[in-house]
């Protein structure tokens, strides 16, 4: 079982080990450390678990990081105020507007989004970053889909010629990901809620790429014989974590797959260090 399973944890350790490195190098040189601004807004907890773990990872590589709570009535004028103050000031070289927005912002994310220095932003997710991606420019990417192709090229998956089917259209992974994989010339189906027969994508997939917030949605049956399963997704399910992939079910099937946890979660977190890391650089002249 070992041997199909894609260790994103183990990369992620590799990754922010090397950049830990290259920070070490570069503050020695500038007396300047790299610092991450998060912006959390309202009392999600998923939020409030997310950037606890991202704020203890980033002191152990060596970027500073504050974290700026705002309270979820907060004016739409007021938050763009206090990203303005963010892009003025030089002392922050990446900035995170942590998603979910409370309800009452969430229709505006786009507007907010744009108000992001693009040079600062760690999420890859400001028009001018998103529109690179259509030139395959992945400079700042989204932390997510960096992740997933950087595993797939760890374990040298290829993604030539191949059926890559995402489940999956939002902002944060199904979209970026097309041109990631397009540029490594995989060819690509996007599945969503709208997708009719759905199981018949699912069974052509060489590489099935999966974030639907649904415990087992993915059983033995529906997949090929040796398909490579990347599962994004994080559920609870009877107060353990799991992904959307039934693992136990597929494992025998499946050639590789990502487990939940210790798959693509700690990749995530390692990317926005690295996109915070290409922010610092930016704005430091440094190559
Ligand atoms: N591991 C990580 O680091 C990481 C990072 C980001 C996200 N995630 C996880 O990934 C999952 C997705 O995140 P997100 O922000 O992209 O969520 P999202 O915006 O809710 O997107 C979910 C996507 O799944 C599709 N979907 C849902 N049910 C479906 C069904 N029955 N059949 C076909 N498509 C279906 C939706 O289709 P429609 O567009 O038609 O609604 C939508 O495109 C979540 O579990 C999240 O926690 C993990």
């Amino acid at each position: 079982m070992n041997n199909k399973i894609l260790d994103g944890k183990k990369l992620a350790d590799e990754l922010n080990l090397k950049l830990q490195k290259k920070i070490k190098k570069a503050v020695e040189k500038t007396r300047v450390r790299p610092k991450l601004a998060t912006i959390l807004i309202g009392e999600d907890p998923a939020s409030k678990v997310y950037v606890n773990i991202k704020q203890r990872t980033s002191s152990q590589i060596g970027i500073e990081t504050i974290l700026i709570k705002l309270d979820k009535n907060i004016s739409k004028e007021n938050l763009i105020k206090k990203i303005k103050q963010l892009n003025e000031d030089n002392t922050i070289h990446a900035i995170l507007l942590q998603s979910p927005l409370p309800k009452e912002l969430i229709n505006e994310t786009p507007a907010f989004l744009a108000q992001i220095s693009p040079d600062k932003d760690a999420d890859g997710l400001t028009p001018l970053n998103r529109g690179k991606l259509f030139d395959y420019n992945e400079e700042l990417a989204p932390c997510t889909p960096k992740g997933i192709i950087t595993l797939l090229e760890y374990y040298n998956i290829e993604l030539k010629s191949k059926d890559v089917v995402i489940i999956n259209r939002s902002n944060l992974v199904g979209k970026p990901l097309i041109f990631l994989l397009l540029k490594r010339n995989a060819t690509v189906s996007i599945c969503h809620t709208s997708t009719k027969n759905i199981d018949r994508y699912i069974k052509d997939a060489d590489i099935l790429i999966v974030a639907v917030r649904k415990p087992n949605f993915i059983t033995k049956e529906m997949i090929k014989e040796g398909v490579v399963i990347i599962d994004v997704g994080i559920n609870r399910l009877e107060g353990k974590l799991c992904g959307d992939v039934d693992f136990e079910g597929v494992i025998d099937k499946c050639s590789k797959i990502t487990p939940v946890p210790g798959g693509i979660g700690p990749l995530t977190v390692s990317f926005l260090f690295q996109n915070t890391f290409t922010a610092y650089k930016k704005q430091l002249n440094l190559k």
